[in-house]
């Protein structure tokens, strides 16, 4: 269960955050729970999920291990200051920095080189879906940023499926379009890497879950967790999600 806390949030903020989450996930073995503030947040949320279940990732990762590449932060950085996992290729970043599944195939490797987890993000957007493309779409995106990971390095991603009209429109994929996206993918993940290693790959939704519709996307078959947006900013609500 992920929280993807996009640009919101102060370091203090974020230290709130984690006073009133911690009691309310202090139980919840079930799950790996992960939260990804921005940068700036990083080490203060690496402090406040001290001794907790509680992980924590970057919203992003450059693929070289120094450099002049200013404003970028390296793997490296990132585990230094305890950070265990990273978002990958969110729509976001495809939509307004230029992300590709190029970069996001490089920025994965990277990150598996320097011991971080890879959340890899794929989905469609709004015309692809209309236009009946979205399995093209998924298959692309597949292709191009995991498909040419090795296989022991696709047994340390997680991938998440991420339709872009779902992302904070209210509109969530219904479980039953979620699940046919997810089944897909882990289709494809199956003619690639074999059947063990598909069956074995956490495959999460993210796109609109909130409290009152996680329970029914978390009953489909191939939706083995969520990535959330606006419902993980506040506590309640995610520790609701989390305990669904
Ligand atoms: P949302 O965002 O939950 O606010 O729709 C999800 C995401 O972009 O990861």
């Amino acid at each position: 269960m992920a929280g993807n806390w996009k640009m919101y949030k102060t370091a203090s903020e974020t230290t709130e955050f984690f006073e009133k989450f911690r009691p309310l996930v202090e139980k919840s073995d079930h799950a790996d729970i992960v939260i990804c503030p921005p940068f700036t947040n990083l080490a203060a949320a690496v402090a406040a999920a001290k001794g907790s279940r509680i992980e924590i990732g970057a919203q992003n990762v450059f693929w070289a291990k120094e450099g002049a590449y200013t404003g970028e932060v390296s793997g490296p950085m990132l585990t230094a200051l305890g950070i265990q996992w990273v978002i990958i290729g969110h729509s976001e970043r495809r939509q307004y920095f230029g992300e590709t599944d190029e970069t996001v195939l490089k920025r994965t490797q990277a990150a598996l080189e320097y011991g971080l987890k890879p959340i890899v993000c794929v989905g469609e957007h709004l015309q692809e879906r209309e236009a009946g493309k979205t399995e093209a779409v998924l298959e692309a995106q597949f292709a191009g940023g995991i498909a040419k990971l090795s296989a022991e390095q696709f047994a340390k991603i997680v991938i998440a499926y991420e339709p872009v009209w779902a992302i904070g429109t209210g509109r969530t994929a219904t479980p039953e379009i979620a699940e046919e996206a997810h089944r897909f993918l882990r289709s494809r993940a199956e003619a690639v890497y074999g059947k063990a290693a598909a069956d074995a790959v956490r495959i999460l939704y993210g796109g609109s879950v909130k409290p009152d519709n996680v329970k029914n996307l978390m009953a489909q078959p191939d939706i083995d967790g969520v990535l959330v947006g606006g419902a993980s900013l506040d506590p309640a609500s995610f520790g609701k999600i989390v305990n669904f």
